[in-house]
């Protein structure tokens, strides 16, 4: 049985991974300091799947932990999900993003490097695009400078990993996320955002329970359809399944290059509204909203070509928005208030 390690492992992304590598029969082993979850998550996974993942609680800042623990641990592979990913945050305390998010994935390769392990995923996002100049948007679309040190260690994190595949040989994957949302289907695991949620689906979601009292729609005045953004919303149980299909390239030897990068959407814009009405649809409820200006930093539009994931990993998005907006639903309500 092949063992992975996935660091942030119990966070949303993270853990929905560890639910499908367990689905396909990998051991799985997480690493996670419990910074923006709780250990709560690693029993809900164990819940769904009838396996416990084995559990270490440390920084990957810390390099002699991190040192200790590829002594006493052999992995076939690394899915890297560990990293502080508030855009906003990120603008306020920009140190401790360049710290976190960059020391704990140089501390990673270094350890690769001289354990001479191979196949490493890599959880990078759209945000490395800015406002890209053609839609949908392709691997080779530019990359523009940060709008945020979030979305800066993210672009500088894929740098890192390609001298270092290059310089060592290091097979890795890149993977651009667009917008990852919903939950799995046993409400057992989704977003769970602590304090104020930044994203748009668990501002709806909480606003539809009463947690927050009105969503605020951050600019009509777009040049789109209906004035408001547009993202390419990704069901976060589709996403997990593209780590899959990835980490089997790696493990298969069928990459073209030591150092890839696929971009990981649905391929499909929605705007604020749409995502809205679709939202008030699948819950049979009524949004309390209001427009108000542009949110600083936020790009009109963003959805992806996913040509090259769909043919080199084989993989596409199967699941619909509403089946996203619903599944979101779903897992809000199991929340505790
Ligand atoms: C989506 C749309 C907002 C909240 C960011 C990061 C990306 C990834 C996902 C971490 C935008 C609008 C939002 C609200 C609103 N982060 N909105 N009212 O900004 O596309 O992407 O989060 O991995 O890297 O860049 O996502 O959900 O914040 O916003 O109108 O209360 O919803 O303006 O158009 P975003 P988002």
């Amino acid at each position: 049985m092949k063992k992975i390690l996935v660091t942030g492992g119990l966070g949303f992304i993270g853990s929905h991974t560890v639910v499908e590598l367990q689905n396909e029969g990998f051991e799985v082993i997480i690493i996670d300091n419990l910074s923006n979850t709780t250990i709560e998550v690693l029993d809900k996974i164990t819940a769904i799947t009838n396996l416990k993942p084995a559990f270490y609680n440390f920084d990957l800042k810390d390099k002699k932990s991190v040192q200790d623990f590829f002594k006493n641990n052999k992995v076939d592979g690394i899915i890297h999900f560990a990293a502080s990913k508030a855009v906003g945050e990120s603008v306020q305390i920009p140190l401790d993003y360049y710290e976190n998010n960059i020391i704990s994935l140089t501390n990673i390769l270094q350890e690769m490097k001289a354990r001479a392990i191979n196949n490493l995923i890599f959880s990078s996002s759209c945000t490395v695009y800015g406002q890209a100049d053609e839609l949908p948007i392709t691997e080779n679309a530019p990359i523009k400078p940060a709008e945020s040190p979030y979305g800066n260690t993210k672009k500088i994190n894929e740098e890192i990993i390609a001298d270092a595949s290059k310089a060592h040989g290091i097979k890795a994957i890149s993977l651009r996320y667009f917008n990852p949302i919903g939950a799995h289907s046993s409400a057992k695991i989704g977003e769970l955002p602590i304090g104020v949620p930044q994203n748009l689906i668990p501002f709806i979601t909480q606003t539809a329970t009463g947690i927050r009292q009105e969503l605020s729609v951050f600019g009509s005045d777009y040049p789109t359809p209906d004035g408001t953004a547009i993202r390419d919303y990704i069901h976060v149980v589709d996403l997990a399944k593209a780590h899959i299909a990835a980490l089997n390239r790696l493990l298969n030897n069928q990459q073209k290059n030591n150092y890839e990068v696929f971009n990981v959407g649905t391929g499909k814009g929605s705007s604020v509204l749409e995502v809205i009405n679709a939202f008030e649809k699948v819950s049979n409820t009524k949004l309390n909203y209001k427009i108000v200006g542009r949110r600083e930093g936020d790009i009109t539009a963003a959805f992806a070509n996913t040509t090259l994931a769909n043919r080199e990993l084989g993989w596409k998005a199967e699941l619909t928005l509403e089946e996203a907006l619903l599944s979101a639903w779903n897992w809000q309500k199991r929340l505790k208030n």
